[in-house]
């Protein structure tokens, strides 16, 4: 399972890039918004330049296919890392299926079904993004669509890469890779915490304590 950085906040991005574990980013306008990126295009580009080679995700916000097909262009020729973010519609699936066809990369976003996930693949999406805790927050199970999106993409052999979005917190980032998510993105506090367990941290003082001792300090 590869992982992502769900962040458009570039500290975030350069330090987690630094840690050596992140191969692509993904954004949303909250995302950017949060971030208080005013310029996007610019802020993508860095992204771009922090990550080299990665997979970065910049969503378009137009609800109709031409629309879509104008800002998805304008983002692609920034560089060719960038992955258009697409909401599952049928304007926004016809601009999929066009992108495509000019060899522009697409993440078809706000996936809440598997029904919704065939029809992205179907469209020759290159990455869909189901997302898990905001359907964990109504009382579904993220899981679970984690679980149906993966097997029907492995049936059919789509080359559709599954990414599960949404992550909350360390222990859904284990059950999407159990569940045979190909992508997580993760939220950089949920990355931060990844790394943490006690026992890591006491081992670490024991080691030091031991050293120490023996070098008579
Ligand atoms: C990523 O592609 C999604 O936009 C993001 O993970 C949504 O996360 P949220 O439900 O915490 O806003």
């Amino acid at each position: 399972m590869k992982i992502f950085l769900d962040s458009a906040d570039l500290n975030e991005v350069r330090t987690a890039s630094e840690w050596g574990v992140i191969s692509g980013v993904t954004t949303n306008p909250t995302l950017v918004a949060r971030a208080g990126a005013k310029d996007f295009k610019a802020v993508v580009a860095e992204i771009c330049r922090l990550v080299p080679g990665g997979p970065i995700s910049a969503e378009v916000i137009s609800n109709d296919t031409a629309g879509i097909l104008k800002e998805a262009r304008e983002l692609a020729v920034i560089n060719p890392q960038v992955v258009i973010k697409i909401p599952i519609t049928p304007v926004g699936l016809a601009a999929v299926k066009q992108l495509a066809t000019e060899g522009i990369s697409t993440n078809v976003t706000l996936v809440f079904s598997t029904a919704q996930a065939i029809l992205a693949a179907a469209a020759g999406a290159t990455f869909v993004s189901p997302f898990v805790g905001r359907l964990d927050d109504i009382g579904a199970n993220g899981l679970d669509l984690i679980r149906e999106i993966v097997t029907v993409m492995d049936i059919y052999q789509y080359p559709t890469e599954v990414i599960a979005a949404s992550i909350r917190h360390p222990q859904h980032v284990v059950e999407v890779a159990l569940a045979g998510t190909h992508i997580a993105t993760v939220p950089y506090k949920v990355l931060r915490q990844l790394f943490e367990h006690p026992l890591t941290v006491q081992g670490m003082e024991r080691f030091q304590a031991d050293w120490e001792a023996l070098q008579g300090k």
